[in-house]
C-alpha cells in the first residue's frame, strides 16, 4: 500500500489546532522548566512545586526527579476536587461482560467507595509505602482499590487476571506485598475466571497478611480466618470519608511488572507527581478531551494503558471513563459498536490486534451499528499495519474520526509519540511526531546519532515527567537496562524509521521481547518455563509474524537424551508455560530439534532461529561462525 496522508477531517473541531500545537512546541523549547511547571498546574498540589525536572542520564550523576518539592495526593485530584461542581457527573461506566448489565458510578460514589476501601486498608494496618497487590476484574471497585492505595500512600501493584498463580506469587515475593485485593470470580466472554482460587494457590507459595475479597459473581469461595475479609460484609460499616495522606511528588505511586529481554519481569516504579502530570497532560492533548465526552479505552487495568487511560488520566481530568469487563467478540463481533451506540461513546481507544481480529469478520458487524457518537479513534500497544489502520478509519470511523496511533511503554507512563488529532496530518502506520517536550533520537549500533530520514534504535534524549523512576528493589538494573546501551540516553528497546517529514514509524522491538496481541512477553521467561520441564534440555524462543496477534511465540526445544518429542509432550510444555506465566505466553509452535544453532563460544544465533520461524528457507547470512553449520539444514527439515 502506498503511503497516504490524511489531513485533519474538516468536521473535526479540535481544541488544539495547528497554531496551538506550534505554540506548545515552541514553549517547550524556549523554557523547558517553565513549560513543565505550566503543565503541572493541571494538578491540585498541597504545596505547588517550584522546580520542574532534576535529572541526569549519566552514570556518575544518574537521577530522575520531577517537581520534587511539590506535595499532593493523587486520589484528591481524581475525586475530591470534582465533587463541589461535578459530584453527580459519571466517573465510570462499568460495562459488564453481559451487554447492558453494568452500571454507572458518579464521582461522589467513587469517592465514597475509595474512602471505604482506604479505611478498610488502614484498619488492617496498611499505610504509607506498604505494597498492595490488586488482582481483579474490570469492575469499579478495582479503580476504587487503586485510588484507595493512592489515598493512604500505599503502593499498588495491579496484576492482570490472566497471569497464573505462580506469576502472582513471584510478584508478591518481589515487592513483599502485605495485602491482596481480589474478587470472588471474574466473568469474561461468558466464562468464569476463578480469581480467589488463583489467589489462594499463589498465597500457598507466598502468603500476605490481608486478603480483601470483593463480590463480583457472589460465588462462595473459601475464606481463611484472620486473613481474608469479605468486602460485602464490612462495606456498610466503613466511613465514607478518609483523610488523604500528603505525598511528596517523588513518592512511589505504583509498581507494574513488565517483561524485559532478560530475567524475571521487572517492577516498573512510577512516581506520584510526575506520573500525575503526565497522565493528565497526555490525556488532554492526545484525546482532545471535552467535558461531554464519553471516553472508552478497552485496556485492562492490569496493563499500563489501563492505569493511565482508564483510571488516572480520565479521572484527573474529570472525564467519564468506560470500564469494560468483556471481550470484543462476545456475545458477537459487533460488541464494541453495539456498546458505543448504547453508551454514546465519543472517543474509542484500542489495540491493533483487536482491530485486525474484527476486520477479519468483515464490515457487517460494524455496519450493523450506527457509531454516530464517535469523533476520535486511537490505537496503542504495537505497530498498526496500514491495512488495519485504513479499515479502522474507513469502516469504523466513516472517514470522520481522526485515528491517533499512540506510541509509548510501561516505562514511559504515558504517550510520547502521537498525533494531535486536530493538528497533525495522519499517515497510516506512523505514530507521527513526538509530543511537545519529547526528544527522540535514532542511533545506529555504533552509537552514531542519525539525522534526517533514517532507521535506527529509538532513544529519548531528555527526561519527561512520566518517566519510570526505578526498577523495584534493583536500581542498578534500571540503569543497566535503559541507560547503558547508549550512554546519556534512554534506550526504548524499539527500532524506528523517521521519514523525510520527520514522522516516526515504529518497527517493533529490537531486543528479546515479543509483542503478542500487545502483551509484552520476555523470551527468557518462556525459555525458563520450558526448561523447567524434566524432559527438556534446552529451549530458545523467538517471535514470528502473526496475522492477528502481531507476533506469535515459536519455541525451539531440545530434549534430554532418550526423550521423544510429540504432540503429547507439546501439550505438556504449553501447560508448563501456562502454569509458570499465564495463557498469553503459551507458544503457538513448538519445534523439537536435536540441537540449536550455536557459535563456537556457545551463543545461540537467534537471527537464524527468527528467520526459520518466519518461514525463510535461505538467506541466513554468514553461518560460518556456527560450531556445526549442518544444524541449519536439520532445523529446516523439522520446521513446524
Ligand atoms: C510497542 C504499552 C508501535 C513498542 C503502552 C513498545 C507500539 C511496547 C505502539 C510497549 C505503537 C506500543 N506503535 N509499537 N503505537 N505502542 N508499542 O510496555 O514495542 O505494554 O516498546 O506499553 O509496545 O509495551 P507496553
Amino acid at each position: 500500500m502506498s503511503e497516504s496522508v490524511h489531513p485533519v477531517p474538516t468536521g473535526f473541531n479540535a481544541r488544539i489546532g495547528p497554531g496551538d500545537l506550534a505554540r506548545l512546541r515552541a514553549a517547550a523549547e524556549d523554557d523547558t522548566d517553565a513549560f513543565w511547571l505550566d503543565q503541572a498546574r493541571r494538578i491540585d498540589w498541597t504545596a505547588p512545586p517550584t522546580q520542574a525536572g532534576d535529572w541526569s542520564f549519566d552514570e556518575q550523576d544518574f537521577r530522575i526527579r520531577w517537581f520534587a518539592d511539590g506535595t499532593l495526593n493523587l486520589s484528591v485530584n481524581c475525586l475530591d476536587r470534582h465533587l463541589a461542581e461535578h459530584g453527580n457527573r459519571t466517573a465510570l461506566i462499568f460495562e459488564a461482560d453481559e451487554p447492558g448489565a453494568g452500571r454507572t458510578v458518579s464521582y461522589r460514589e467513587l469517592y465514597e467507595e475509595t474512602c471505604r476501601l482506604a479505611n478498610l486498608l488502614k484498619s488492617r494496618g496498611i499505610g504509607r509505602g506498604d505494597r498492595v497487590m490488586i488482582y481483579m476484574p474490570m469492575i469499579p471497585e478495582a479503580a476504587a482499590a487503586m485510588l484507595a492505595c493512592a489515598r493512604i500512600g500505599a503502593v499498588h501493584s495491579v496484576v492482570f487476571g490472566g497471569f497464573s498463580p505462580d506469576s502472582v506469587a513471584g510478584r508478591i515475593e518481589d515487592c513483599d506485598a502485605k495485602c491482596m485485593i481480589t474478587a470472588d470470580e471474574g466473568v469474561r466472554g461468558g466464562k468464569v475466571i476463578p480469581l480467589k482460587r488463583n489467589v489462594d494457590a499463589a498465597l500457598d507459595k507466598r502468603d500476605v497478611e490481608t486478603v480483601i475479597v470483593v463480590s463480583r459473581t457472589g460465588a462462595s469461595v473459601p475464606m481463611k480466618a484472620g486473613r481474608d475479609v469479605a468486602y460485602a460484609d464490612v462495606r456498610d460499616s466503613l466511613a465514607i470519608e478518609c483523610e488523604p495522606e500528603v505525598m511528596a511528588a517523588e513518592d512511589p505511586l505504583f509498581i507494574l511488572y513488565t517483561s524485559g529481554s532478560t530475567g524475571k519481569p521487572k517492577g516498573v516504579v512510577h512516581s506520584t507527581g510526575g506520573y500525575a502530570v503526565w497522565a493528565a497532560t497526555t490525556f488532554d492533548w492526545v484525546f482532545d478531551y471535552r467535558p461531554d465526552d464519553i471516553f472508552w479505552c478497552t485496556a485492562d487495568i492490569g496493563w499500563i494503558t489501563g492505569h493511565s487511560y482508564v483510571v488516572y488520566g480520565p479521572l484527573v481530568n474529570g472525564a467519564t471513563s468506560v470500564m469494560f469487563d468483556g471481550v470484543p467478540n462476545y456475545p458477537d463481533f459487533g460488541r464494541f459498536w453495539e456498546t458505543v451506540d448504547r453508551l454514546g461513546v465519543t472517543i474509542f481507544y484500542t489495540a491493533p490486534t483487536a482491530i485486525r481480529a474484527l476486520m477479519r469478520e468483515g464490515d457487517g458487524p460494524v455496519k450493523a451499528h450506527k457509531r454516530t457518537s464517535l469523533r476520535l479513534l486511537g490505537t496503542v500497544g504495537e505497530p498498526i499495519n496500514p491495512e488495519a489502520w485504513d479499515w479502522y478509519w474507513r469502516v469504523v470511523g466513516d472517514q470522520r474520526c481522526p485515528v491517533v496511533d499512540t506510541w509509548w511503554q510501561t516505562e514511559t507512563g504515558g504517550i510520547l509519540i502521537s498525533p494531535f488529532p486536530g493538528a497533525t496530518p495522519l499517515k497510516p502506520g506512523s505514530a507521527t511526531q513526538p509530543l511537545p517536550g519529547i526528544r527522540p533520537l535514532l542511533l545506529d549500533p555504533d552509537q552514531q546519532v542519525l539525522d534526517g530520514p533514517a532507521s535506527g534504535n529509538l532513544c529519548i534524549a531528555a527526561s519527561w515527567p512520566g518517566q519510570m523512576r526505578t526498577v523495584w528493589g534493583d536500581h542498578d538494573r534500571f540503569f543497566q537496562t535503559y541507560f547503558s546501551t547508549y550512554p546519556g540516553l534512554y534506550f526504548t528497546g524499539d527500532g524506528c524509521r523517521r521519514d523525510a517529514d520527520g514522522y516516526y514509524w515504529i518497527t517493533g522491538r529490537v531486543d528479546d521481547v515479543i509483542n503478542v496481541s500487545g502483551h509484552r512477553i520476555g523470551t527468557a521467561e518462556v525459555e525458563s518455563a520450558l526448561v523447567a520441564h524434566p524432559k527438556v534440555a534446552e529451549a530458545a524462543v523467538v517471535g514470528f509474524p502473526h496475522d492477528i496477534k502481531g507476533q506469535g511465540i515459536y519455541a525451539y526445544v531440545t530434549l534430554n537424551a532418550g526423550e521423544e518429542g510429540g504432540d503429547s509432550l507439546r501439550s505438556d510444555l504449553v501447560q508448563q508455560v501456562r502454569k509458570d506465566i499465564g495463557g498469553m505466553a503459551a507458544p503457538e509452535k513448538i519445534h523439537f530439534t536435536p540441537s540449536l544453532p550455536k557459535t563456537r563460544s556457545g551463543k545461540i544465533m537467534r537471527r537464524i532461529l527468527r528467520k526459520i520461524a518466519e518461514g525463510e528457507t535461505e538467506g541466513f547470512g554468514d553461518t560460518s561462525t556456527l560450531a556445526d553449520p549442518s544444524v541449519v539444514d536439520a532445523l529446516l527439515a523439522g520446521r513446524k
